[in-house]
């Protein structure tokens, strides 16, 4: 697509925003019985219900367009058979290869991938066995109790996530920790309550270069050393997840405890790859690989369903749909399950390492908003702490809203089981916030409250609500491992066409890398006494400062 706001479909959406700008859902509702039945779809457990939005029949359609415009169908088909769609890293983007249960060969450079996906689950698989069953001894002879996963970003986010979406799923001879902040608090804490008898350390880094990652398993393993005296001990309680068999050798790891992946497999892709061991040991490998074959039913789904009926797609289309003609600025990610705690912050890596790039494909800068800022929490913590803005703030915030029906923790109070005042909660809240609550409508509560005259009047604006913000309610049966594996597999295949749409490449990111580059030089300016005097006045001053307070 030729620059997408020089395209007629621009255009068109343009206006069409300008048209309808001013219409309120709680009206587009009355005016029509069906608008939910037009506006959600379900595939396998998932529903998706987006007529919560402020779209009408001719929205879509437009948006559809569009994605039509842009290719997405094409550039899906070139993803998904291992074209070389990371332009800047000449990389195919291949994270649906590790979980393409149907086992067709994907051709990757003349030769297909698919023997060396199968050896590395297979490797797992005896390995996560040995550790659950107690066969995989630590050095005094005793069962592994602790395993503790060494990564950052792509090699934290995902099985941090994972572990505890899926805690119900866990071994209860198991505890599994991560430890990905390079604050010595973060490893320190794991250490704390590990024994280096019983602990087995999963040091994860695609690259095995990251500070941070190589520093904590360095600590690690003195920690270890400290206990254990004999470096040949550390074969038994330190296994390597990564695509550099060099780095992990010159580690000390004995490769034949290294599970390997591919350059093709983006760190924020690679939950499904060896970086998944952590959640393969803690929940057991037939779960991990019903989390696979979750990603790969989502899989299909986005690649044989018409744009109409596309989960994927049309969550993307609405998403930019608000970002690129309603102008908002960012897109909260509102789980009411506190198993997905950590779902919000997985996304933000998903979503924000992929999307926030200001350059096109050809290498010209975009003229039109990328990728939304993703944030959000647990529901109902949320509904405490910021929702207010949501529903009262001078910005549209659209939201999506992830609920299961039904709950693993079967617990009531007062008659009410917790499951069903999550529910009650999770609907009144998307339910107000498109409704809102007009002027009348206050006004007649607070007369029945017994207020009139100057007092009323006063208070009045401020019990008004405007509704019209905009929720997607994502509902599922149950958290179980097949589910969560396409609900994961849904938001990465949104960012996939989001990023199609605005002609950018999702799958690299400089910018972290060019924080990384700095970070390595300052490092060394700050463990000698001379005054630095080669950056910018802020960041020398800063460094300088810091230095005169003799830093640990
Ligand atoms: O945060 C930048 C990044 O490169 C991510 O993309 C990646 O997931 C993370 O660092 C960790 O990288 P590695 O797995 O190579 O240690």
């Amino acid at each position: 697509m030729a620059r997408l706001n020089k395209h007629p479909v621009w255009q068109s959406l343009c206006q069409h925003q300008e048209k309808i700008a001013s219409l309120h859902m709680r009206d587009m509702f009355a005016n029509d019985a069906n608008r939910f039945s037009k506006y959600s779809l379900k595939f396998s457990d998932i529903l998706l219900d987006y007529s919560k939005h402020r779209i009408t029949d001719e929205t879509l359609p437009l948006l559809f367009q569009m994605a039509r415009e842009a290719n997405v169908e094409q550039w899906r088909d070139k993803m998904f058979s291992g074209e070389k769609i990371n332009i800047t890293e000449n990389r195919a983007v291949l994270h649906t290869a590790l979980r393409n249960r149907a086992n067709t060969p994907i051709m990757v450079d003349g030769h297909d991938v698919m023997p060396e996906v199968n050896a590395v689950l297979a490797q797992m698989r005896e390995f996560s066995e040995k550790v659950r069953s107690g066969s995989w001894l630590g050095y005094t002879g005793k069962r592994i109790t602790d395993i503790v996963n060494i990564g950052i970003g792509g090699s934290d986010l995902g099985p941090v996530m994972v572990c505890d979406a899926l805690k119900p799923y866990a071994s209860p001879d198991l505890n599994v920790h991560f430890v990905s902040n390079i604050d010595g608090a973060h490893l320190m804490r794991a250490l704390n309550v590990c024994n280096p008898e019983t602990t087995l350390f999963i040091v994860a880094s695609k690259t095995f270069t990251t500070q941070e990652t190589m520093t904590n398993a360095h600590s690690a393993r003195a920690w270890f050393l400290n206990a254990a005296k004999d470096e040949a001990h550390v074969p038994k309680h330190f296994v390597a997840l990564s695509t550099n068999a060099k780095a992990v050798q010159d580690f000390g790891i004995d490769t034949a405890n290294m599970f390997a992946f591919w350059d093709w497999v983006g760190g924020r892709y690679s939950l499904w790859s060896a970086i998944g061991l952590s959640i393969a040991l803690y929940i057991g490998m037939d779960n991990f690989e019903e989390l696979l074959t979750g990603a790969f039913e989502m899989d299909e789904h986005f690649k044989n369903a018409p744009l109409e009926q596309n989960m994927p797609v049309i969550m993307a289309l609405v998403g930019v749909w608000y970002n690129n003609f309603f102008h908002v600025d960012s897109q909260a990610i509102l789980p009411y399950d506190q198993g997905l705690s950590r779902f919000p912050a997985y996304l933000q890596q998903a979503d924000m390492e992929s999307n926030g790039k200001f350059i096109c494909r050809d290498g010209s800068r975009v003229t039109y908003k990328t990728g939304p800022v993703i944030w959000g929490e647990a529901g109902t913590n949320g509904q405490h702490a910021f929702y207010q803005l949501i529903h009262q703030g001078t910005q549209i915030v659209p939201a999506d809203f992830l609920i299961p029906v039904h709950s693993h923790y079967k617990v009531s109070s007062n008659g009410y089981a917790h499951h069903k005042i999550l529910l009650a909660n999770f609907l009144a809240q998307t339910q107000s916030l498109m409704l809102g609550k007009t002027t009348e409508q206050a006004r007649a509560e607070l007369e029945k409250q017994g207020l009139s005259g100057k007092a009323l009047e006063e208070l009045l604006p401020h019990k008004t609500f405007e509704g019209n913000r905009p929720t997607t309610s994502i509902l599922f049966d149950k958290l179980t491992p097949n589910t969560l594996g396409k609900l994961i597999a849904l938001y990465e295949h949104k960012i996939f066409v989001q990023g199609i749409i605005w002609d950018i490449n999702s799958y690299d990111q400089w910018g972290v890398e060019y924080g990384k580059q700095i970070a390595q030089q300052i490092l060394p300016q700050l463990t000698n006494d001379e005054v630095v005097g080669n950056y910018d006045s802020s960041t020398n001053g800063l460094i300088n400062y810091t230095k005169a307070l003799k830093p640990d």
